[in-house]
């Protein structure tokens, strides 16, 4: 058996998605332990396009379960959503197909408001450009011991308590602090008892169900959501996420021991890019020819919000801090092929701040939007590699760069994605055949 964290080495949207798709042909489980529906990961696959937001990305294929774990926070209207838009293509989502942590927490009516009530009350240089689907309030209640689990549903008294003591404070912060209306319980309850009848089935002990897995000599992925820069702890604070997005959670987002984990692999986009606001040392500003150039050759909007994503160039202060934060033992570099075309290529080895070199991310937000990255450049490539499916094969400039890349993080790339599609990838080795 083996049980394989991935991860994003970045800021998110790194191509997890696809590369979880794409690795669960050789898993049994797949399991989210983090985030919500702030998270949007796409696939294609022959051709069609998918996005979850909530749902783990190995839901396309047959025969596999997939798992919600408690560290994840989930808003039952979307999660419904999306098991009714697979239904819509022929996808039944069941008990065998999915597994919800009965201790996740529930993203609330609530949460969504106050999230998008304090992101417009913050000055403008403040903002923190979130998703504004509720996650940093539900975090908040969840270690405020406050939070409404999956587990509630099933208790309606319970959930009616809880959910009372919760609509009083919040409504008092949304009229009294914000100026907005107040919530009414009744058509929550109402909403509520509608997702427990659905969402009933689907619910249990996934610590329990991933243990008697890997006894049984299972394969177990765990898929990552957002970018090691957006960790709460170790991210660029306060410009993160409200969860832990490196793989030590994913032990505790699915109550799994680290003992057992096999493998880390990062997502490495072969350029960077953000959504949101916060430091991006190598970003290209908008209307730099390459920044505008890869935002269009690579389509970063976010699959989320639609927002245009921030591009800059490869980061290697950022995929250390990854190797360093997860304890990498491979890379996945997706959209190589966004790069093909550039004649030079640039590579930030290092950040300079007043006079000291950091080969980390700073600590401290103010020294980190002051950090100039010292590049070194490389040859670009001409040729398009979408077609290409040996490693071989590739343009020698593009084994150069990927071989830079290796030397400068000490970590090799077990994977190499050429385009968005399933098939536009070559895998160098498999993680689940250790
Ligand atoms: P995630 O959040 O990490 O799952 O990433 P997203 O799905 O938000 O964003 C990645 C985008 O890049 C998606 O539109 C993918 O279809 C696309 N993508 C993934 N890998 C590749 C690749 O190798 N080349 C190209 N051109 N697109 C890719
Ligand atoms: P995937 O899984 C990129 C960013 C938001 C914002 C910050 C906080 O698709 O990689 P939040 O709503 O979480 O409180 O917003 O985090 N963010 C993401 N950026 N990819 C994501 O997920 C993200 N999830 C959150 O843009 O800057
Ligand atoms: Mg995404």
């Amino acid at each position: 058996m083996a049980s394989v964290v991935v991860v994003g080495a970045q800021w998110g949207d790194e191509g997890k998605g696809k590369i979880v798709d794409l690795l669960t042909r050789y898993a049994d489980y797949v399991v989210r332990f983090q985030g919500g529906n702030n998270a949007g990961h796409t696939l294609v696959v022959d051709g069609r396009t998918y996005i979850f937001h909530i749902i783990p990305s190995g839901i396309l294929y047959e025969n596999k379960t997939c798992v919600i774990g408690n560290g994840v926070i989930i808003d039952p209207g979307v999660l419904l959503d999306e098991i009714a838009g697979l239904g819509e293509q022929g996808i039944s989502v069941s008990r065998r197909s999915l597994l919800i942590s009965s201790n996740a927490h529930l993203i609330m009516p609530y949460h969504r408001r106050l999230d998008q009530a304090r992101e417009e009350a913050l000055a403008r240089e403040n903002k923190i450009g979130t998703t504004g689907r509720g996650i940093g309030p539900c975090y908040m209640d969840k270690v405020g011991r406050v939070g409404m689990k999956v587990g509630d549903l099933l208790d309606p008294g319970l959930f009616k308590d809880k959910l009372q003591a919760a609509v009083d404070e919040k409504n008092f912060i949304l009229t009294r602090q914000f100026g907005g209306e107040p919530l009414d319980i009744s058509s929550i309850l109402e909403q509520f008892a509608g997702f427990a009848e659905q969402l009933a089935p689907l619910i249990g002990n996934v610590s329990v169900e991933l243990d008697q897995a890997r006894r049984q000599g299972k394969h177990i992925l765990f898929e990552g959501a957002q970018g090691t820069q957006l960790d709460i702890d170790h991210g660029t604070y306060p410009f993160v996420t409200s969860s832990n997005t490196i793989a030590g959670n994913a032990c505790i987002g699915a109550g799994f021991g680290p003992a057992h984990i096999s493998e880390v692999i990062g997502i490495l986009k072969a350029y960077t890019t953000r959504v949101g606001e916060g430091p991006f040392p190598t970003e290209l500003p908008e209307g730099d020819v390459i920044g505008d150039a890869l935002q269009s050759k690579g389509h970063e909007y976010g699959a989320t919000t639609g927002r245009r994503r921030r591009c800059g160039w490869f980061d290697a202060v950022v995929a250390n801090d990854a190797v360093r934060l997860n304890g990498l033992t491979g890379f996945a570099v997706t959209k190589l092929d966004v790069l093909s075309g550039l004649k030079k290529l640039r590579i930030a080895t290092s950040y300079e701040v007043a006079d000291t070199t950091y080969r980390h991310m700073p600590e401290n937000i103010r020294l980190a939007r002051l950090a100039r990255p010292v590049y070194e450049e490389m040859a670009g490539w001409d040729t398009e590699i979408t077609a290409v499916r040996a490693y071989e094969d590739l343009p020698s400039a593009a084994r150069d760069y990927l071989r830079r890349l290796e030397d400068l993080t000490g970590v090799a790339p077990i994977l190499v994605s050429v385009g968005p599609d399933r098939e536009e990838t070559l895998l160098l080795r498999n993680p689940f055949a250790a």
